[in-house]
This record gives C-alpha cells, structure tokens and sequence, in this order.
C-alpha cells in the first residue's frame, strides 16, 4: 500500500491525518454495483479454481462454478492441464454433469457431440455419418470446447482469469505468491487436496467474508465461547493461549494477518489434549521442517496461524489445517462458500485424523468459528438493508503512512481491509 493522500470518492471516505477511513453500505446492498465489479473487479481478477492434486492423473476432471462461470478443469491424454467452459459446441448444454471423475471424452447427452480430454470434437454423435459436418471439425485445430485462455498456478493452487488482457499471475499476486509458497514448504513432498467439500450458502455480501477472514479484532467478542473452551483445553499447560500477532499487507489488495496463537497445528504444534503419541510424531514434523528451511523461516512455518485474502474473493486460512474458501458471489446479499482443504501426501495418519478434527470443531460450517461468523455477516447485511447508516468504519490502527506498517500492524487493526478497499475502489473508477 503506498501512501495515498485524503481523497473521498464514490465508495471511500479517506483521510489518513485525520485517522478516518470508511466505505459506503452502497458497495455491500447495491444489485448495480455488484453488475459493475463483476465486470471492473471479478473478472479481471485471478481466482483460485482449485488445486493440482485434484487433477492428477491423466484424465481426472472436476466440474466447478467460479463467478457465474461454469467450467471442466481436467488433465489430458498428452498430461495437460485445461480448463473449458462447460458447454457443447453444438447448441449448447453442458457436456460434464458429474462433479468429479475420470474420462477419456466428453459426451454431450442431447445429440451425441463427443470432445476428447483435450477439447478437440472427436465424433458428432450416433447420426455422425449423415451428418454432413464439415470434414475439418474433427481435425486438430477444429471444433473444440472453449478454453478458458488464463490459467496458472502458483504453488499448486490453481487460478484463471477471464480477462483477455490479464497481467501475469504472479505480478497479480505480489508478495501473497510467497504466503502461498511459504504455505507449501510445509511439505516436502506436496500437498493433495482431501476429498469431501463444505458448501453453504450465506445470506450476505461476499466482501463481508472476505473482511471476516482477517479480523482478528472480533474473536474474542465473537467466539467467546471458543475463547473459553481453549481456556479449558490449556489449563495446566506451559502453552499461552494468548494472541499476539502483525498484519500483512502484499500489494495489489492481498492482505493477510498472521500470530502465533496457540490453537494447535498439525505442522508443528501440538496441544495436550492431542495425547503423548501425537506429540512425538509433531516434534519429528517439527524438526524436519526445521532442517529443511533453517531455524528462522522453520520456526515461523510451524508455529504462525496466518489468514489470507487473495483479493478479490479467495480465502487461504492456514491454521489448525489449511483451509481454501472460494467464494462464489450470488448476488449482493448472497454468496456460496466451497471450503476445501489440502494436507501434505505423506502424512501420518495420526496427525491427518487431528486435521480433520480440527476442521469439524472450528473451521467446518458446525465448528466453533464459522457458525458465528455467519450469523455476523447476515446481521450485518440485513442491517445494512433495513436503515439509513450510510458508512461502514475500517479506522482502527490507521496511520498518516500505511506503507511504513506494511508488515508491522497489530493483526487486529484494520490495515487489512482498507488495502483491500483501496485496491477495490481503485477498479471500480476504471472507465
Ligand atoms: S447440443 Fe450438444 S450435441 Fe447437440
Ligand atoms: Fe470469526
């Protein structure tokens, strides 16, 4: 974030003198502005699709929505990786119905058009022989389902974007890329996604999860009664149950907070309750990440909680598990959160089972955390449809000189969300 001197527009009130930063209530209930940043913000924006693992072998497929887009992310015969908007090149229905599989073609079920792995129109259906289809369609370079042009990834996370004129995804993600490299260097041998997927709607604007995520200003209010079960959890121990930690802002509206709360980490910090066997396998965790990256970065790969927003909607929590939500905005005032997670190849059973624990008791839609979350968000969105309170308020922690915090803000001031706004606002005021 560089410094930005007082200016208020459509969106923003900002006066970092005099220690105010607020955004209009129109930019959370507004249908039009939500048609405007669909065009100015999402899709010109890199959003995390999915990951590596989930494609794999030649011939896996997922089918999944980001945006309003519906997509085939696939690895082909010739062990590329692609990803196609779902629909026959013929008249149009989608050609994939299943959520995930394996398969060697595409079969669209109303004439029969076939598509290999790669795209390409391999056969026009059982009437194929009288069909007086141009002999060229079925040649390399012929009728193919369209791909969606920009796809990279970055430390196995996957992202497209649907702007012709994209920038690189690593000059978009700035310095996130290296949280999500960090994130990666948890392992030695790779990540792989777990199967299974949480769904759910919220009856709320997406940005307000996206705020949600790194604001550790609310957790003790908010999760009061998972405040008091840690305190339980802990007694008697040496570990303090305290938080304590810096906000982190990456550049072009990626932001982040990170602290060394001690909630347990299957990578590499163990909580009593988790019994004497685990602790063994931790410390040997510990230690190997240790040697790997040095003392330094080892210490902080295992020891910091950190919550990321890749802006404009993708959330990387990496705490008691690392945990993906992709938001897909619905509406203004819905969105639908697909939480996934991904854990090292190679780990013990023992420690995959704490992850999954713990992704039930906190993360997961039933957990302590995400239930008050989400009665926050819809309070909050409802209120802002039911009176007159134009101005939301994001001035905790401000300074004259955000740039000079850029790495050392307290996690629960607000830095987070006005790089997050400032970059919005920013493409909002594009022509
Ligand atoms: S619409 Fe797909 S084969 Fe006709
Ligand atoms: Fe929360």
């Amino acid at each position: 974030m560089s410094k930005i001197d007082k200016f208020e527009s459509r969106f923003i009130q900002y006066d970092p003198a005099g220690r105010v930063f607020r955004v209009n209530r129109d930019a959370y209930t507004s249908a039009s502005v939500f048609e405007e940043e669909k065009k100015k913000i999402l899709y010109k924006s890199w959003i995390v699709l999915g990951h590596e693992s989930e494609v794999a072998n030649k011939g896996d497929f997922v089918t999944r929505r980001v945006i309003d887009k519906e997509l085939i992310f696939n690895r082909d015969a010739q062990g590329n990786v692609n990803v196609f908007f779902n629909s026959c090149m013929h008249r149009g229905p989608a050609v994939c119905k299943e959520k995930s599989g394996n398969t060697k073609t595409f079969v669209c079920p109303y004439h029969g058009w076939a598509f290999r792995a790669n795209g390409q129109l391999v056969s026009a259906g059982s009437n194929e022989a009288d069909a007086g289809y141009p002999p060229s369609y079925f040649e390399p370079g012929g009728v193919s389902l369209m791909r969606v042009k920009n796809v990279a990834q970055r430390a196995g996370f996957y992202f497209v974007n649907f702007d012709e004129n994209a920038m690189p995804l690593d000059d978009f993600l700035q310095d996130a890329g290296k949280r999500l490299d960090r994130i990666a260097s948890q392992s030695a041998v790779g990540f792989e996604m777990i199967v299974g997927v949480h769904e759910y709607d919220i009856n709320a604007n997406y940005k307000l999860l996206c705020e949600n995520s790194y604001d550790g200003y609310h957790v003790l209010q908010t999760h009061a009664t998972y405040v008091d079960y840690m305190g339980q959890v802990l007694k008697g121990s040496d570990i303090d149950p305290g938080v304590r930690g810096v906000a982190l802002t990456f550049g072009n509206g990626h932001a982040a907070f990170e602290m060394p709360i001690r909630a347990g980490r299957p990578i590499a910090q163990w909580l009593p309750h988790w019994g004497e066997a685990a602790k063994k396998l931790i410390e040997d965790k510990r230690k190997e990440v240790i040697a790997r990256l040095g003392e330094e970065v080892g210490a902080n790969v295992c020891d910091m909680h950190s919550n990321m927003v890749v802006f404009p909607n993708s959330i990387i929590n990496d705490q008691q598990t690392i945990l993906a939500r992709t938001i897909i905005p619905l509406s203004q005032n819905r969105m639908r959160v697909r939480a996934w997670t991904v854990a090292p190849k190679d780990e013990h059973p023992k420690l995959r089972k704490i992850r999954m624990e713990n992704i039930l008791s906190f993360l997961g839609p039933g957990g302590f955390a995400t239930p008050d979350d989400v009665s926050m968000l819809e309070w909050a969105q409802t209120a802002y449809e039911s009176t007159d309170v134009k101005w939301n308020d994001f001035s905790k922690g401000i300074t004259a000189d955000e740039e000079t915090m850029r790495t050392t803000a307290n996690y629960n001031d607000e830095l987070q969300m006005r790089a997050y706004w400032l970059q919005w606002d920013k493409m909002m005021a594009a022509k």
